[in-house]
């Protein structure tokens, strides 16, 4: 682990860095101030990012960085062709962050490099636009707020949909009162995933792969799955599951509408892996995040089908993907791409359409980097990394489970003893009978009852019963392998 130990992150970095002033800094831009930047992974997402970003007026993609050589030369041989020009290329981030021509760096890598990378970039005088999920434990999250606070850098999390203007359209109306008062917001993404295979030994990554900078600081591992890409999402190692993939953007737009700007004071997931396979994340997952002054938000995600055999999953109020935010006078159903208020009879009120809000995004962090207003930012640091920390807290509370016993009623009993809004234990049974659906034998793939976690919000730091306040502290860290510690 880096000079941080495990008990002194959070007061030595966190109110530390919250308390330095932010001023607009002296930035040179690149000629013709163009904004010079560098796209690092696109196998995938970003790809999206390169023709997002170069696509915008005085922003240049100047340089490509993956670890994969056929990725990296696929996309920048395709990049090159489109815009006449040579885009620098690189494998090692480290060294494209000492190239000083470049003024700001966009992520799109597996978790376990979104943050540290982040890190690294600030370290070097970056302005960063990083994908969600922005970190890997909330010690990361801490640390990248701190750190562009102290640099005076400009963090702008991938979570998009804080851009839609569907989505900005509904959170006065909703704040303001227009539904009445809001009682609990559902957060849920239904999609299917298959089963991602199980391996009976270590597998060889593609060639084209440097492995060693592929792991970075997670622990030196063989790959232990049939895919290199994309599947790292069910690996904790590199990932954090559905809850940080999907679930951060739903999460990230109940917690908007709620206007709330903290970590829940507690937090308890019901799930499981219904899988054998290599992957280690829950693919069934229920949590409740539960504030003390505010009202609780829930999420919930099912990666098994509606039907066995069948490609569809469960809607849940009409949509797959969405958020409900249920108000005294009636009801918002929606989110990227917009959505509509209803009355509590199910009646229309009003439409709220959307734009997935993508471009604007890439647009609204191009404008801060050239102002220098961090405040400006839709979904700056401070908002990304608390959405993604609500999921590490989630899997905190999953990795800290235990298995209920069969025909045990364990599950509503917690649901009662916290005091839960009654609304989340149905959610619990429907998603029981989702199971049995499935032929789920939950004696084989049991559930597990997460631990209740408490916590003060202030301080983010772990309360309540010893065993587990210190148990989840310790997750909210991870050790960086040697030659990949953090920076500071
Ligand atoms: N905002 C959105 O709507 C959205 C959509 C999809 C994905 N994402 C996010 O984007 C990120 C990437 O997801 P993906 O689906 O594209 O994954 P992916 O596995 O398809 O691609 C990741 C790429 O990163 C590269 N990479 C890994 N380590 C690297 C390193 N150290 N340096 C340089 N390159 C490295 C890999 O070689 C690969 O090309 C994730 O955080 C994901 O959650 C966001």
């Amino acid at each position: 682990m880096s000079k941080l130990t495990r008990r002194n992150f959070v007061k030595t970095t966190f109110a530390a860095g919250l308390a330095a002033s932010v001023l607009p800094t002296d930035r040179v831009l690149g000629a013709n101030s163009d904004i010079r930047i560098a796209v690092v992974g696109f196998n995938s997402r970003g790809r999206s990012l390169i023709g997002g970003f170069n696509a915008l007026d005085g922003v240049r993609v100047a340089a490509l960085c993956d670890i994969d050589s056929a990725v990296l030369n696929r996309v920048a041989d395709g990049l090159d062709k489109k815009t006449k020009t040579k885009v620098q290329r690189y494998t090692d981030i480290r060294k494209l962050l000492s190239n000083k021509n470049i003024d700001a760096v966009a992520f799109a890598t597996p978790v376990h490099w979104n943050g540290y990378g982040t890190l690294l970039a600030l370290d070097a005088g970056k302005d960063v636009y990083v994908e969600k999920p922005v970190c890997h434990t909330l010690q990361e999250g801490q640390l990248m707020l701190a750190a562009a606070r102290k640099k005076k850098l400009i963090v702008q999390s991938g979570t998009q949909n804080r851009s839609d203007i569907g989505m900005r359209a509904v959170v006065p109306d909703i704040q303001g009162g227009k539904l009445g008062k809001i009682e609990f917001i559902h957060s849920y993404w239904n999609r299917p995933r298959g089963n991602i295979g199980k391996v009976t030994g270590p597998q060889q990554p593609p060639s084209t792969v440097d492995y060693d900078l592929y792991l970075g600081p997670a622990p030196k591992k063989p790959m232990m799955r049939k895919r290199f890409h994309y599947d790292w999402h069910w690996q904790w190692d590199y990932g954090c599951g559905e809850v940080c993939n999907l679930g951060n953007h739903q999460i990230d737009m109940a917690r908007w509408v709620a206007g709330i700007d903290r970590l829940p004071d507690q937090t308890i997931t019901f799930g499981g892996r219904a899988y054998d396979d290599d992957g280690q994340t829950p693919n069934t997952m229920l949590t409740a995040f539960l504030y003390n002054d505010n009202i609780p938000i829930f999420w919930e995600s099912r990666n098994l089908p509606a039907v066995p055999g069948k490609r569809g999953s469960d809607p849940i109020m009409g949509s797959t993907a969405a958020i409900y935010a249920k108000c005294e006078g009636g009801y918002f159903v929606g989110g990227r791409g917009g959505g509509s208020t209803y009355d509590n009879a199910g009646k229309l009120i009003k439409k709220y359409p959307g734009d997935g809000g993508g471009r604007s995004h890439l647009q609204n962090f191009i404008d801060a980097v050239r102002s220098r207003k961090h405040e400006t930012l839709r979904a700056e640091i401070a908002i990304g990394r608390l959405s993604t920390s609500m999921c590490h807290l989630s899997n905190i509370s999953y990795k800290l489970g235990k298995v209920a016993a069969p025909g045990d009623n364990c599950y509503t009993k917690q649901i009662e003893a916290l005091k839960i809004n009654p609304y989340f234990a149905t959610r619990w049974e429907s998603m029981q009978a989702h199971l049995k659906i499935n032929k789920v034998d939950t004696n084989k793939t049991p559930m597990l009852i997460g631990a209740p976690l408490q916590m003060d919000a202030k301080t983010e730091t772990f309360t309540g019963p010893a065993e587990t306040a210190k148990k989840a502290t310790a997750l909210a860290t991870k050790d960086y392998r040697a030659g990949f510690t953090l920076p500071g």
